[in-house]
């Protein structure tokens, strides 16, 4: 059920009806104030402004011809123009009525499914995974647990990076190193091996040398440095494996879709882009020059799709790989979680692709980008020693600091169940604390804050969903019990009830803008009416039978929604806490 997509029908019919034109925008929004009801209508204003009559006047017309019966209890005009709605509370009833049925809370599969493809992660090879993988990787996810919720089909695309000509250099020290000890890979510190092997190509001569005939060699094609890399890769993906599974991310390694698949496309991108006079030749390198970006001095800026050696760029696998996302996977969307410094990077190679007409314009491609994590202190978030933070390090802390919470709190619960609670809090609270703020700033990581069962945090979100199970435990009931339609009569049933009837239009918008956040307040909100319907509404002690199921329906929907909704942040609930 979508009220905010029933109700801007409704709103346009009348609008129509009162004299604006078919393609009149009505504006309907979730009112931010109890007193301006349910909805908001707040198109009419412009609307009335580009028919020359005077807005309230619009209004009312508007709502002479409204016809919410059945919908709307009350509607009125407001201010220099609003249109208030205020739902019937036969209307939330009979919806909950439905949306309690089944396992979805009422969310219908979308009508359109689109093959969506989304690329996030995206870690290098031969390299830790750092704090900024991190936001690419959570936020990416709840993107595509969300849009798979809905009933799309999501392609993974983890844009590994695994090509470039550092891997002559890799190649040759992984190569030393199996000379040096056959057993040990030594590549459990990849942090370690990457600055090892720069050392070795920066101070000896012969290394530097191999390294060289090795990065020639690999793009040949060569079996050895095949092979050589082949293991490179697997190292590390094992490594990330094991990260993304104990940050409950769905991405596997058959989503790995890094740099090199597009290597061999690259020569024909080159050579099309000059066919088609977008590329010229510019002291011996193939630039593109873009009149939709200008330098300082004001000239079209140029972006260079191959060097003067004949060596490709970061810039010309994006394009070969937007142009395969669309020929060959067929994606009718196109999302992209890289953080904001790689924004014009991006908008460059996409101006390309356009221009090229490898992907049309009618194939949306977004970047979802994200600012950075600062530590405390409003820096970039470093260890205290100033290295890149280490995931599996900040992973081994939340941990920790969750396994202390969760034990004084439970000072009786068994080992087992006890370290259950701390993982699913430990790597809950990081992962909320990043989904929950808006993704394109910078945001602040801070261990207490993410941490405390206060606020909009995991830990109160999971506590929030074990209250609301243990109203059935109390109550001893299930489901199937729950014959009696809902009826609504307190205030802070209608305002739960709409709430709840809510999570549709939630999970749209983080499906259209790939912002969790919403959901988070969505659902950081929902939990805090809960509280205050469950303070004042009895429902163990209500005083009829009907009444109390009807409110165990309110309770066994906030339930599945809030479930439903953390499941789609890919944040893990648990039954008692
Ligand atoms: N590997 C890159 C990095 O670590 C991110 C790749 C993002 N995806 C892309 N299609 N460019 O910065």
């Amino acid at each position: 059920m979508n009220i905010q997509v029933l109700l801007s029908e409704k709103v346009s019919q009348a609008l129509v009806a009162a004299g604006a034109p078919a393609d009149c925008e009505p504006q309907v929004r979730q009112s931010a104030k109890v007193q301006f009801g349910d909805y908001q209508a707040n198109g009419v204003m412009a609307i009335a402004k580009k028919l020359g009559m005077p807005p309230r006047q619009l209004a009312e017309q508007v709502i002479n011809h409204l016809d919410l019966s059945g919908i709307a209890s009350k509607t009125e005009v407001a201010g220099p123009g609003f249109i208030n709605i205020f739902l019937d509370p036969a209307f939330l009833a009979r919806n909950i009525d439905e949306a309690v049925k089944g396992d979805r809370a009422g969310i219908a599969v979308t009508a359109n499914p689109q093959t969506i493809v989304v690329d996030y992660s995206a870690p290098n090879v031969a390299k830790e995974m750092h704090v900024g993988h991190l936001r690419s990787t959570i936020i990416g996810d709840a993107s595509v647990r969300t849009l798979e919720f809905l009933g799309h089909k999501v392609i993974r695309a983890n844009h590994l990076g695994d090509w470039g000509t550092q891997f002559g250099m890799l190649i040759a020290y992984l190569e030393k190193q199996q000379q040096e000890n056959s057993g040990d890979m030594g590549l459990s510190d990849l942090e370690g091996f990457y600055r090892e092997a720069k050392k070795a190509y920066d101070e000896d001569e012969a290394f530097a040398l191999r390294a060289r005939s090795y990065v020639v060699k690999l793009q040949g094609g060569d079996e050895y440095c095949r092979k050589m890399w082949r293991m490179l890769v697997d190292i590390t993906m094992k490594q990330n494996q094991a990260t993304y599974q104990r940050l409950n991310v769905t991405l596997t390694e058959d989503d790995i879709m890094g740099e090199s698949l597009y290597n061999p496309m690259l020569p024909g991108i080159v050579a099309d882009l000059k066919a088609k006079g977008l590329a010229t030749e510019s002291e011996g390198a193939t630039v593109v020059y873009l009149d939709e970006f200008k330098n300082k001095e004001g000239d079209p800026m140029g972006v260079i799709v191959q060097k003067k050696d004949g060596g490709y760029l970061y810039t010309t696998t994006d394009i070969a790989c937007a142009k395969y996302r669309y020929e060959k996977l067929h994606a009718d969307r196109m999302l992209y979680y890289i953080d904001s410094r790689q924004h014009q990077h991006l908008m460059m190679a996409w101006t390309i692709v356009r221009k090229a007409g490898y992907v049309p314009e009618s194939i949306p491609m977004e970047h979802h980008m994200f600012g950075m994590m600062l530590g405390k202190d409003g820096k970039p978030f470093k260890t205290r020693a100033g290295g890149t933070v280490k995931l599996s390090d900040l992973l081994d802390e939340a941990l920790e600091r969750a396994q202390r919470l969760v034990a004084e709190k439970n000072p009786d619960m068994d080992a087992a169940e006890l370290k259950k609670l701390a993982n699913a809090v430990g790597i809950g609270a990081v992962k909320y604390a990043d989904l929950s703020k808006s993704r394109t700033t910078d945001y602040v990581f801070d261990w207490d804050n993410m941490l405390a069962f206060e606020g909009n945090t995991a830990p109160y979100m999971q506590y929030a969903y074990t209250r609301v199970l243990s109203v059935f435990r109390k109550a001893g009931v299930d489901e199937s019990s729950l014959t009696a339609p809902v009826s609504i009569s307190d205030d802070r049933e209608a305002l739960l009830a709409a709430r709840l009837l809510q999570f549709e239009e939630t999970l749209a918008v983080v499906a259209r803008d790939g912002t969790p956040h919403v959901m988070c307040a969505y659902l950081y909100d929902l939990a805090g009416l809960f509280s205050s319907f469950y303070e004042h509404c009895p429902i163990l002690s209500a005083e009829s039978d009907t009444v109390r199921q009807s409110r165990l329906k309110l309770a066994l929907l906030t339930a599945k929604t809030l479930k439903l909704g953390l499941d789609t942040l890919g944040i893990e609930t648990i039954e008692r806490m």
